[in-house]
């Protein structure tokens, strides 16, 4: 039996707690921005970025999303867009004073979102988030679904550079962030995942998750890793709920991705860290 007085030693993990400093790198990711936007273009390239899961399409992230904007919203960034567009379709028809700013890092993703949707009111950039072309303090919204997933010290600057084009005390981030904590759920549930912990696709300590169907190993943040994070660019108020991804939408999307291993009836699903923040 365990003594009353008992008390954990104190060993190495904690000092890693406590350290501030974060910043890690992935073995598997292409090594810098450069291969990065390669993988990505050549992902667009081959399927449309169909070994993606697609949040933006599904009309309850939609509404999620939506429901942060308000009637006097002008001007929203969307960053890292992607090829798809049904998002922007739903801020167009919502919000009609709203103009949008789609950029992303892949040419080819923008062609691609350029002839799903072409509107006055919506403008395609060619645009890296660790170094946005906009000026200081000029976007009311900016919002990021599945898109800061590098290296942690590229996805960092994404946020600091969020945080310099958002107006200040009101402009808000709005986005979904893949959580590695889902991937520990999800193996503890099913063993048929197992092997993510064996062959190490999955790590905690780097909140790093490697899926067999993709090219590389991208950062899935743990809660109070994002959070940190997420302050250290210059945000204030924040709040972090788990968005879940189980609607008819998803499970469509699980059959083709993850073969049968997740539906309604075992109710395994993905979720995701749903973060809303002010900037400072
Ligand atoms: C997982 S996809 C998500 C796309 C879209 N937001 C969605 O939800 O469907 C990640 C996107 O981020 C883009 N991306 C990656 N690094 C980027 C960077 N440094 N600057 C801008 N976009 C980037 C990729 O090209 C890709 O389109």
């Amino acid at each position: 039996m365990q003594p009353t007085n008992y008390i954990p030693k104190a060993g190495p993990v904690q000092e890693r707690i406590s350290a501030r400093e974060w910043v890690h790198e992935l073995d598997k990711y292409g090594e810098n921005l450069e291969t990065e936007k390669r993988n990505w273009d050549q992902d667009y390239r081959q399927n449309e970025n169909n070994n993606v899961l697609d949040l933006t399409g599904d009309t309850m992230v939609q509404e999620k999303i939506l429901t942060q904007l308000n009637r006097e919203t002008r001007r929203i960034y969307i960053a890292g867009c992607g090829a798809r567009t049904h998002l922007q379709k739903a801020i167009l028809s919502s919000f009609p004073s709203a103009d949008i700013v789609c950029g992303d890092i892949s040419r080819h993703a923008l062609k691609l979102a350029m002839s799903s949707l072409t509107d006055s009111r919506v403008e395609y950039r060619l645009e890296d988030s660790t170094r946005l072309s906009f000026k200081d303090d000029c976007f009311e919204v900016v919002i990021v679904v599945n898109s800061v997933l590098s290296l942690d010290a590229i996805s960092r600057k994404m946020l600091s550079e969020f945080h310099r084009i958002l107006i200040p005390e009101t402009g808000k981030l709005v986005g979904c962030f893949p959580t590695v904590n889902c991937g520990f759920e999800l193996i503890h549930l099913s063993p048929a995942l197992s092997y993510m912990l064996t062959d190490g696709s999955i790590n905690y300590a780097k909140n790093s998750v490697w899926e067999h169907h993709q090219a590389v190993e991208q950062t899935f943040y743990s809660p109070i890793r994002l959070k940190n994070v997420i302050n250290e660019s210059g945000f204030k108020k924040m709040e972090m709920s788990y968005i879940f991804l189980d609607s008819d939408y998803f499970y469509k999307q699980y059959d083709d991705l993850y073969k049968g291993l997740f539906n309604k009836k075992n109710g395994l699903c993905i979720y995701e860290n749903f973060v809303v923040a002010t900037a400072a």
